[in-house]
């Protein structure tokens, strides 16, 4: 179950989405964690008539531009902070928003999806062997499952703790994430019935900062 207190106090800190990319479009796609970087919703492969879900959709950028293709765009996030500017912002989209766990949302939703993605989100944060069998279930055949975080630190691979910071003279919260290489999860997902997965990195755009971006895709 994930850490509610811990995701509000991280809603607080990240700022809003920018109004237009560096296209001027109003509404993107960013698996990374760079700006006007990386590939876009074409990873998904969903159009008009498509559903997709978003597991830890957050403020709910990406997914007011899936809504913006015309497809069904739900999103799940168990902090009602980060659901609350969502509404805020995109309530003219059509999203649909849940606040609560993941792994809960698939187990007791009756909906299937044409794709399931995460964008630094529930699954970076939930223990796979629980969450992959869950998103199978409900990934329709042919369906799409697509996820991105930071690659992982050499050496650090399962369960690792991040930290969410405050302020000077309270600890910082901590949550749980799983970090694997690309061709562990690979094999993680053939192990949970995703046969033909892909998990690459992509390199940081050029300047100061040079840590990538783990993309992994895989068909259902
Ligand atoms: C780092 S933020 C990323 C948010 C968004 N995907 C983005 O790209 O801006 C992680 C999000 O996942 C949500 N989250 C973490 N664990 C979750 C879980 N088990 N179920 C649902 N949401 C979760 C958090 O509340 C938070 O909004």
């Amino acid at each position: 179950m994930a850490d509610i207190k811990a995701w509000d106090t991280y809603a607080q800190q990240k700022p809003e989405r920018r109004p237009t990319n560096a296209r001027g479009e109003t509404t993107w796609f960013n698996w990374t964690q760079y700006p006007d970087h990386g590939p876009g919703a074409e990873v998904l492969g969903i159009g008009p008539g498509g559903s997709a879900l978003d597991l830890g959709c957050g403020k709910g950028g990406n997914l007011a531009h899936v809504a913006a293709l015309g497809a069904r765009a739900v999103g799940v996030d168990v902090s009602l902070a980060q659901l609350k500017a969502a509404e805020a912002r995109w309530s003219d989209t059509g999203m649909v928003l849940h606040r609560t766990d993941a792994a809960r949302f698939l187990a007791e939703s009756g909906e299937d999806f044409d794709a399931v993605y995460s964008v630094f989100g529930a699954v970076w944060f939930t223990d796979p062997d629980v969450l992959l069998p869950a998103i199978r279930r409900r990934l329709r055949p042919g369906g799409v499952l697509a996820f991105s975080h930071r690659p992982p630190v050499e050496g650090c691979y399962g369960c690792q703790a991040s930290y969410i910071n405050r302020s000077e003279d309270q600890d910082p919260l901590v949550v749980k994430r799983w970090d694997y290489e690309p061709h562990r999860w690979v094999e993680i997902l053939r192990e949970h019935g995703f046969p033909a997965a892909t998990a690459r990195v992509l390199p940081a755009p050029p300047g100061p900062r040079t840590v990538g971006t783990l993309l992994v895709r895989a068909q259902g």
